[in-house]
């Protein structure tokens, strides 16, 4: 028999949580009060404010795959910075080669000869032959949305259902429940209606994505190759050659957004599977958690783009970014790609992931859960529905914003650091067999306490 959720139990036990989380978060708590003062919203970045527990946690210190906070308390970090480290926190190459290159000058708009190596080792591992950096995945991606419409001509983009490939204006569109597109809720100031710039389709969905390519009118589908940001989302069998094939049929440019789904491998998903973008976007765990960010392209991409640049106003053509590519983002990407995101680092992350979903697995299983969990290389996530989402709106029609809080909340409290808004966890090589394990009991206590 399936197990339901009794909600008025559930509230009960996030306010405990809550109350829980503010007795042994005194420090952080004033801290806030303070942050307040100067902060708009009392956190850096708006978002923080979603944070379940009220407050954020001030952190001390973190290393490898763990961290602990002002108030003295540990934890174990399996959100890693939804992927900005993704490498364990401060891995020793790096921050060796960041203390050797900040004597020599951190950014001058001049290339060091790493940048090569760098260039070279994306080549290898992308099989995309020429690159170009930036700070933000953000940034790559909103790069190459101007390039691929400056090449075709064409006014329009392409994105799936319930994506996320960072601030990047365009994207900031969903269907409604009758499949028509609108401008994503809390859409904040849009400069166009992203209606006009943008078409949006589900994921997995071939019919959909040739009706809206055949008007010619796309320059580019910009993708995810399994979808991270609202739960995990497998692409179906062959999904991936329909893409490349209807793009390719009429016209439009591929862009894959392996910014998340580097978790697949060391090249990716695109390497992994052997897809064949035009363009490939990728950020956050480059350099360590130092922002860089790159992206790639083809010969024949490289080709047009030199025939249409204006020399004398390449710098402020809307492609840009002072700090880009500066030494001190060149010297830790260098180092994390040669020594920390190795071929061994995946084979030892992944097989603890494995461990991590086996363990959660067992749980949903004992409990007679209508929950799922998926896997993508070392990332995994937990989500409140039976069966795996074959779509954004699928995935989202399940999601439980209470329910997500309250296992955050409660892991939290008990030293463990999902990513926040939704369960995902990603394990590092630093992760321990130990952690993992810790991880299954808390989430089996978590579990009992709403359905034992
Ligand atoms: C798939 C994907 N692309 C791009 C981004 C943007 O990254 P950033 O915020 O570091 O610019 C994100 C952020 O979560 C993402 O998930």
């Amino acid at each position: 028999m399936i197990n339901s959720l009794n909600r008025n139990r559930l509230s009960s036990l996030l306010s405990h949580e809550e109350q829980l989380f503010h007795k042994n978060h005194p420090k952080s708590y004033a801290l806030y009060q303070r942050a307040r003062k100067s902060l708009h919203g009392g956190v850096p970045m708006l978002w923080m404010i979603r944070w379940a527990g009220s407050f954020p946690v001030f952190v001390k210190e973190a290393k490898g795959a763990h961290f602990t906070d002002v108030d003295g308390n540990s934890y174990i970090d399996f959100c890693l910075g939804d992927t900005g480290a993704m490498t364990g926190h401060s891995p020793g190459a790096t921050v060796q080669a960041i203390h050797e290159q900040i004597q020599k000058g951190i950014t001058l708009m001049l290339p060091y000869e790493d940048v090569i190596w760098v260039g070279e080792e994306l080549q290898r591992r992308f099989k995309l032959p020429y690159w170009q950096f930036t700070l933000t995945a953000t940034d790559a991606n909103r790069f190459v949305l101007r390039m691929a419409r400056m090449l075709t001509g064409r006014p329009k983009i392409l994105v799936f259902n319930y994506c996320y490939h960072g601030s990047v204006d365009e994207t900031f569109i969903t269907l409604d429940e009758e499949g028509t597109p609108m401008s994503r809720p809390n859409n904040m100031g849009p400069a166009v209606n992203p209606l006009q710039t943008t078409k949006v389709i589900e994921f997995n969905d071939i019919a959909a994505l040739e009706t809206a390519l055949s008007a010619r009118d796309v320059a580019a589908v910009l993708a995810e190759p399994v979808m991270t940001n609202i739960g995990i989302i497998h692409p179906n069998p062959g999904y991936h050659d329909a893409l490349r094939e209807l793009t390719r049929k009429y016209g439009t440019y591929l862009i894959i957004d392996e910014t998340h789904t580097i978790c697949a491998g060391p090249g990716g998903y695109t390497a992994a599977f052997a897809l064949q973008p035009d363009f490939l976007t990728l950020g956050k765990p480059l350099a360590g958690g130092v922002p860089a960010a790159v992206y790639g392209f083809t010969e024949e991409v490289s080709q047009a783009f030199t025939e249409k640049l204006a020399i004398d106003d390449a710098d402020v053509g809307g492609i840009g970014g002072t700090l880009a590519g500066n030494a001190l983002s060149i010297a830790a990407m260098k180092a994390t790609l040669q020594n920390v995101l190795t071929d061994e680092f995946y084979a030892k992350a992944i097989q603890l992931q494995e461990k991590f979903t086996e363990g959660v697995e067992s749980v949903i299983n004992e409990f007679s859960l209508p929950w799922i969990v998926k896997r993508l290389g070392s990332r995994s996530e937990y989500w409140f529905r039976p069966t795996p989402p074959r779509n954004g709106s699928e995935a989202f029609a399940a999601i439980d914003h209470e329910l997500d809080r309250y296992m955050h909340l409660f892991t939290l409290n008990r030293g463990i650091l999902m990513t926040p808004f939704h369960n995902m966890a990603l394990i590092s090589p630093e992760t321990t067999e130990t952690d993992v394990d810790y991880h299954t009991k808390v989430f089996r206590e978590a579990v009992l306490s709403l359905f034992g």
